[in-house]
Order: structure tokens, then sequence, then C-alpha cells
């Protein structure tokens, strides 16, 4: 009996032809597993192409739920985006991919899995990565990796095989998308130089087409989770994909990047987050409000530790774990409202609230009401510059220079 294998099945050209030759080359039974993270534009064609392609099974999953509370949300609890910028989106979903081709490879009792990433990206190493972590006994074969098949040539295999992929006029780019952003590479992005194309974008218009009046909703969070709009509680879901085209409406989300990939290359990347920028923006202002110094200071260390190891395949690692528990621990009380405002390719926090705010009027004011101790300043300041009048006294002004020059080295 033929071994069988569960491929990652996206329903496009690539991995239409993957299912072909998997068993045509490899021998395996072939099971297309559709996993839907908000990425599905043609269900019926999917499906359609899985059996002409000779599947012996065809399933979907939606995930687009725990996508959001297991992997999203978390990842914007932490503030994680990598190299300044990038939300993330494709790298959060690779580990759920891969946990649900596992569960499937599981139940039909496959001893393969596949999936259809390139040589070089960062891709197949989070594929690759987490499988070998979650199921080690598995094999795991990477279709495109293998046979590096041109676009034409999958094309020709395909109509060799009776699998219809005439609606060809696709995009001249390599794209990845999920509800937590868009990723688009390829074709005339690989020039630094060049402005990306407007036919590169899909979610967010051009600031040229934006409305003119600003939308303002009001987000509201607990213990760092988005839970509500405009006052009334929301599923993760349908927040993300109301933001995703409010935020998209006004330009917000649109990132162009030269990104350092894990395996070795810089990659010109521009991607579409309209809704994990908007979300960003509001989390991390609640968080102005409602954590210390020292915690915003720890957290975003922490944040960049979490945001290299989730775009590097690091997802199921104790590593993951310690950090997401010390993010999960600085958000007991992240709880409170932001009001957002989208213009013109921005999202403002405009207005904070919490009831568990470190923010004291009182203490803050300029006005009548102020509280704060002017006279206590005197002494704190003596104790805090101390050390460097010390210090002036017995060094710097022993050998008198001009303080302008001190902090300008290479000048004589
Ligand atoms: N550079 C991004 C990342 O590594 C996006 C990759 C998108 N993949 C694609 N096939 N276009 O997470």
């Amino acid at each position: 009996m033929a071994e069988r294998i569960v491929l990652a099945y996206s329903g496009g050209l690539d991995t239409s032809a993957a299912t072909k030759w998997l068993q045509e080359d490899r021998g395996y039974e072939v099971i297309c597993l559709l996993i839907d993270l908000g990425n599905v534009e043609d269900m019926e064609g999917a499906e359609r192409r899985a059996n002409e392609a000779g599947a012996i099974e065809y399933a979907v999953v939606d995930a687009r739920e725990d996508f959001m509370r297991y992997f999203a949300f978390p990842a914007l609890a932490a503030n994680a985006v990598y190299e300044g910028e990038y939300p993330l989106a494709t790298a959060l979903g690779r580990p759920l991919i891969a946990k649900l081709l596992v569960d499937k490879a599981r139940e039909v009792g496959a001893t393969a899995v596949a999936h259809g990433c390139t040589g070089k990206g960062n891709d197949q190493v989070r594929f690759d990565v987490a499988l070998a972590t979650l199921a080690p006994d598995l094999t795991i074969v990477g279709t495109a990796r293998e046979h590096q098949w041109t676009r034409e040539e999958a094309l020709d295999y395909c109509r060799g095989h009776g699998i219809s992929v005439e609606g060809g006029e696709r995009s001249p780019y390599s794209i990845d998308e999920n509800m937590w952003g868009r990723a688009i590479e390829a074709g005339e992005l690989e020039d630094p130089w060049v402005t990306p194309p407007e036919d590169a974008y899909q979610w967010t218009r051009p600031i040229g087409q934006t409305p003119d009046e600003a939308a303002e909703v009001e987000l509201g969070f607990e213990r760092g989770m988005p839970v509500s709009l405009d006052g009334e509680p929301i599923s993760s879901v349908d927040l993300v994909d109301r933001l995703n085209e409010l935020a998209g409406m006004h330009g917000v989300g649109r990132l162009d990047m030269v990104e350092n990939r894990l395996v070795g290359i810089k990659s010109r990347e521009v991607y579409e987050a309209p809704a994990a920028v908007a979300l960003l923006a509001a989390h991390r202002k609640l968080e102005t409000l409602t954590l210390t110094k020292d915690q915003m200071r720890m957290k975003a260390r922490v944040a960049q530790e979490y945001a290299d190891l989730v775009y590097n395949g690091q997802w199921f690692s104790a590593h993951h774990q310690d950090l997401a528990s010390y993010v999960q621990s600085t958000q007991r009380h992240v709880t409170g409202e932001v009001r957002l405002r989208l213009w013109r390719g921005h999202a403002d926090a405009v207005g904070t609230r919490s009831d568990r705010s470190l923010y004291n009027y009182a203490l803050a004011t300029y006005g009548s009401e102020d509280d704060f101790d002017q006279q206590a300043a005197l002494g704190f300041i003596k104790l805090w510059g101390l050390p460097l009048e010390v210090q002036a006294r017995q060094q710097l002004l022993r050998e008198p220079a001009d303080p302008l020059r001190l902090a300008a080295p290479g000048e004589e």
C-alpha cells in the first residue's frame, strides 16, 4: 500500500502541481489540506484542482480564530514587529499550519508532510523546524525546493495532467497573505530603487484616494487583548476583518522594507497590514498609561527578542514560552480604551483611558489642583547630580577643555 502524505495546499498553481507530482514522482497518496487563515480567495477552484490533481482527500480547516487567539494577539501583546516594522503575519502563520498538518497526518495515518516553500526563504525554515519539533518521525518534502520549477514549467505540468489552471493572469509578485497581513515580494520590487508599483497593493488605498474625513474608532482591551470596537464586544476575527477594511481604506499599514532574512540574504519586502498596524498603535498607547517606566523599557527589549524568535521559526521553544510568560504577566493591568484616528495613512492613538491608569492628574497638572511637591525636587536633583559634581571637580575641570567639543571626537 502506498504511503500517505499531507500537503499544505493553497489551491494555487504551485501546490496543485505539487499534488500530482507527489503521486507521480514520489508514489504517495496525497491528502490536500487547505488551512484558512483568512487568505482563501477561490474555495471552489481550490477543491476542483485538488480533485483534478488526484488527491485522495481534500480538507479545509478554518483556523482564523485560533490564529488570532494563539498567534496574532499574543504577538500584539508583545508589540512584536521584526526590524522595527513588519508585524510578522507570514511568520506567525507558519507554526499554526505546521501544527495542523501534523494533526491531519495523525488522523489519516500519513508518514509524511509536504509544503511548497522555495529553498531561499524563511518559510521553509519555519515549517521544517516546527514540523521536526512537533513530529520528528514524519518525513518532510519541500516540493518546490526539490523540483525548482519555473512558473511556465508548473503551468505546462498542470496542463499536461488535466489540472485546470487557466485563470492564469496571476500577479507578477510572490504573495503570501493571511488576516494579519499581506506580503508582496519579487517582480519589480527586486530593485530597491523602484517605488512599489500601485498594483502591488490590494488592501490599502493610496493616500490620494483616501477619504477626506478621518475615521475614529474606540478599541477596548482586556489584559492586553483587543475585545471591543466602539463599545461593543467583538470577536477577534470580526475585529481584524473590520479594521483591515477601515484602516486600509484610510491608507494605513503600507510598509516597504529591505529585510534581513534568516537564510542570509537581504530582500525587498512590501507589506500591507492595516489592522495589525492600527492595533499595535492602540496597544502601545494603552501601555504608556498602564505600565511603569521600568516595565516599558524591559518590555521593549523583550519585544525585539520575541519578534526575532518568531521570525526565525522558533515558535515551539522554551525560549518562546519564557518570553510569552513575561509578556502575559505584564499585561495584567493593560485594560482600557483607546481612541484611534485613521487618516491619510496614519493610525494615531488620540485618546486613552483605563481604570488601572498610572497617570495621576494631580501630580501631572500645571493647574490649581497641583499636588506635586516642587520643593522635593531640590533634594532629588542634589543627589542625582552629586556623582557628576564630584567627577567634574576631580577630573573634567582639571584639564579645561571646550565643553562643546567633548562629544565631537576627531576634531583637533
Ligand atoms: N519576508 C516575510 C517573512 O519572511 C514574508 C514572506 C512571504 N512569503 C511569500 N511567499 N511571499 O515572513
